[in-house]
């Protein structure tokens, strides 16, 4: 199969007045289309750094080595050094994050800003892409669109924000989402629902999500493909089933033992 990311031998430093922290040491991976990839790790190993780069979103201050190879309607250009990263980002390439108060403007309707992406993508009329937000709004599930369109972000509950934050994720019908711990500020309910929608959009829209969180439970309940993160290095990689009946590094072990569980029917 063909991948939509290619991430080879990616290594980032980050240079702070007298001292230069590695936060990855030359990584590799891909992700084809309609699988969920799991990156997982504790607190530090590198997991975030990985999203922003293939985003381009890193600060000035970091040094970034490597290939991000996008397959971009057939023919693989490398995000690292492509021209014009921002009709990629937000369009072909798209992010949700942990909070999604983050990327909600409270003053604007969540109508509007669904519509806000759509236009700055792409040439259509606002009655048209209205017509868009409130079909992508059926498809992650948000009940009664029509009237939640008009709606502001603090009228909804944390959960459903996130719904939102995922229809303005996915509404320019981008080839990868990446999810960086997008069920960590949620209750366990919610988080279950959220991670069921990302399996069904997978599915529906055959597009490649990396899914990034510290939680084991999340990740045995919906990846394909795990990829373990450890102190800027992947030390483990596999299917769930792989992972989670034979881990080699003590590392994932250690995961293993801790994971709290959240499930999805
Ligand atoms: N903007 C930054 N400036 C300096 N160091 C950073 C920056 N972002 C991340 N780091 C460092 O890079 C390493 C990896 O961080 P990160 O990817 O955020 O970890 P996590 O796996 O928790 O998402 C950490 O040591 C972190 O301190
Ligand atoms: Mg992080």
């Amino acid at each position: 199969m063909n991948s939509i990311l290619k991430v080879e031998n990616l290594k980032v430093h980050f240079t702070l007045e007298n001292k230069t922290v590695e936060a990855l040491k030359g990584i590799s991976f891909f992700i084809n289309p309609g699988e969920i990839v799991a990156l997982v790790g504790e607190s530090g190993s590198g997991k975030s750094v990985t999203c922003y780069s293939i985003l381009g979103l890193l600060p000035s201050y970091a040094t970034l080595k490597g290939k991000i190879l996008f397959n971009l309607d057939g023919s693989f250009i490398d995000l690292t050094t492509y021209k014009d990263i921002r009709s990629i980002r937000g369009n072909k390439i798209s992010m949700v994050f942990q909070e999604p108060s983050a990327v909600l403007n409270p003053l604007l309707t969540i109508g509007q800003q669904i519509v806000e992406t759509i236009t700055a993508h792409r040439n259509i009329s606002n009655e048209k892409a209205k017509k868009i937000a409130i079909e992508t709004m059926y498809k992650v599930k948000i009940p009664e669109p029509e009237r939640r369109f008009y709606q502001y972000p603090h009228e909804l509950s944390g959960g459903l924000k996130q719904r939102v934050a995922i229809a303005i994720a996915v509404v320019n019908n981008p080839r990868i989402l990446l999810a960086d711990e997008p069920t960590t500020a949620l209750d366990v309910t919610v988080a279950a629902q959220i991670l069921k929608l990302f399996v069904s959009l997978k599915e529906s829209l055959n597009i490649g999500i990396l899914l990034i969180t510290h939680d084991l439970g999340v990740v045995a309940e919906v990846a394909d493909r795990v990829i373990v993160l450890y102190k800027g290095e992947i030390v483990e990689e596999g299917t769930v089933f792989d992972i989670f009946d034979n881990p080699s590094h003590p590392y994932t072990k250690k995961l293993l033992n801790s994971r709290p569980s959240i499930k999805v029917d």
